[in-house]
């Protein structure tokens, strides 16, 4: 049932390889959108800011209300028909890789956008009343009440989304990535053993995953060890 590990384990482990380093790189790109949206929708005054909010409600809608699938295939196929080119690898990056990152950041950054925004509410209104009152600025008691706070509120969603962007990488296999998912169809297709192989790979996603909450609940400890 599982001999194939003595022959096709170097290319499950070159695509273990591959979907850790696209996660990786999903996860801190993903934060990173999500906190220049958040900041983007925390002002919205004047005519541009208003609009700047506009287009972020309608960035996280359209990415949240459209299946991942269909994104990276109109990153994938669509945008460069559009602009008529074709993608190329940049020296050893494949295309693939590039445009799979894009596409999971870019949705992963609306999702994440959405997590801020409920941990920011979730503080309550009381604490920047009794930050103003104190004297403090709106911006010193977002910077030194609120924020603190909302990120403590926000790391269980955070760490879900990190887990989530573990196993959602696996749909860049259909654009021909060779990440986990793609090399476990592989293997299947040389060693017509379906079972076995997905077997093997649904528990290196697991064993990816368990560790990737691990690591968060870790991180969520010793935030309240600070507090
Ligand atoms: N399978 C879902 C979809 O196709 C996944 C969305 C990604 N989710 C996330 N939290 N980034 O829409």
């Amino acid at each position: 049932m599982f001999d194939f590990i003595i022959d096709y384990y170097p290319m499950l482990l070159k695509g273990t390889g591959i979907t850790i380093l696209l996660a990786l790189l999903t996860v801190v790109s993903g934060t990173l959108i999500g906190i220049l949206i958040s900041i983007l929708r925390f002002n919205n005054k004047g005519i541009i800011g208003k609009l700047l909010n506009k287009l972020a409600d309608a960035y996280i809608a359209f990415f949240r209300g459209t299946p991942l699938m269909i994104q990276l295939f109109i990153f994938w196929f669509g945008i460069p028909q559009l602009c008529g080119i074709r993608l190329k690898p940049v020296g050893f990056i494949p295309a693939e890789f590039i445009v799979g990152a894009i596409a999971l950041a870019i949705n992963s950054g609306a999702y994440v956008t959405e997590i801020f925004r409920a941990g920011i509410q979730a503080v309550e209104v009381g604490q920047m009343e009794a930050g103003r009152s104190l004297g403090l600025s709106e911006r010193q008691t977002l910077k030194h009440i609120i924020l603190p706070q909302a990120i403590k509120n926000v790391l269980p969603a955070l760490g879900n989304e990190f887990v989530v962007i573990i196993k959602e990488s696996a749909i860049v296999s259909v654009i021909g990535l060779a990440d986990l998912m793609y090399n476990a169809d592989k293997v299947t297709a040389a060693t017509f053993n379906a079972f076995g192989v997905y077997i093997v790979a649904a528990l290196i996603y697991f064993l990816l995953t368990s560790g990737c909450s691990k690591l968060v609940t870790i991180f969520e400890r010793r935030l309240q060890q600070d507090a």
